[in-house]
């Protein structure tokens, strides 16, 4: 429930052990926040991440199981958490995998995997999410996109797609939204150093989780629709968005 103060109390966290999750949850249990689910592919992995949110004040931190590829589950996952917890004030939704674009160019299998976790389980959960929020009345979806759905590249095409149709997913839900006092904030981030781009050349603009987490808190409190981290990165992408595309081929991105 939110406080009287209109302040985040209660979280569920899809992903709940992403870093730019990890570090949205201490920024927002350093304010109001202090229920926390983490729901995560091994939810029994998470015990020092329990602990440290407990340390930091959070006074209820649960963890339960949640596989995107597993999308007949979602809709009593939804019910379960809410059983659980009652309302939920914000939905983070954070899980994804980048992939290997190599391996995805010659396998359907794991071109499909990519798809499956990052667009097809979103729409999987994201169905059954609103309709609960919608039946709370209120609540926040903020939705971990990326720069690259905007434009998908030749080299990351195949992530890049998945998260284009996550993204056009929200865009959407979030119009449909308007008026139940339900909202979405979609986050665009561009590279960011943490497990998923471990080993990886950082590209331009390149940041950091705590610097998302920073831009998400503030997209919280302005109720930010889009948000991009870090912020020129709208008007970078909004020029690669009309680069021809014999051109946008021989950019280095
Ligand atoms: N890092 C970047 O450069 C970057 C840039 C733009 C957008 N993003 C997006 O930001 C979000 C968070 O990423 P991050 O950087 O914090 O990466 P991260 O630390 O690797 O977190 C991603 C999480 O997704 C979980 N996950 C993977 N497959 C799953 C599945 N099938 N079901 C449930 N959970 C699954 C992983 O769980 P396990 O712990 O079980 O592996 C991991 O905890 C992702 O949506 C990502 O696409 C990241």
């Amino acid at each position: 429930m939110q406080d009287a103060l209109g302040g985040v109390q209660t979280v569920l966290v899809l992903g709940g052990a992403s870093e730019i999750a990890l570090a949205t949850l201490r920024k927002l249990i350093a304010q109001r926040t202090r229920t926390v689910v983490l729901a995560a592919r091994a939810p029994d992995a998470l015990v020092s991440v329990v602990d440290e949110l407990r340390q930091l004040g959070a006074t209820r931190v649960e963890t339960v199981r949640f596989d995107a590829t597993d999308t007949a589950s979602h809709e009593a996952f939804v019910d379960d958490v809410v059983d659980r917890v009652g309302d939920i004030d914000l939905a983070l939704l954070a899980w994804g995998v980048l992939g290997d674009q190599a391996e995805a160019e010659r396998h359907s299998a794991a071109a499909t995997e990519i798809a499956t976790v990052n667009y097809l389980g979103a729409v999987s959960v994201g169905v059954p999410l609103a309709a609960r929020l919608r039946e709370q009345g209120h609540g926040l979806i903020v939705a971990l996109s990326s720069v690259a759905g905007e434009r998908a590249r030749g080299s990351n095409f195949i992530y890049g797609s998945s998260k284009a149709g996550f993204d056009a997913f929200f865009q959407g839900l979030g119009d449909s939204l308007v008026g139940t006092g339900v909202r979405v904030m979609i986050v665009r981030p561009g590279f960011v150093h943490t497990k998923m781009t471990e080993g990886l050349e950082p590209a331009p603009l390149a940041t950091t989780p705590e610097a998302v987490a920073d831009a998400i808190v503030r997209g919280i409190e302005r109720g930010s629709e889009v948000i991009w981290v870090p912020s020129v990165m709208r008007f970078v992408m909004s020029g690669l968005r009309h680069v021809p595309r014999a051109l946008f081929r021989k950019l280095p991105v």
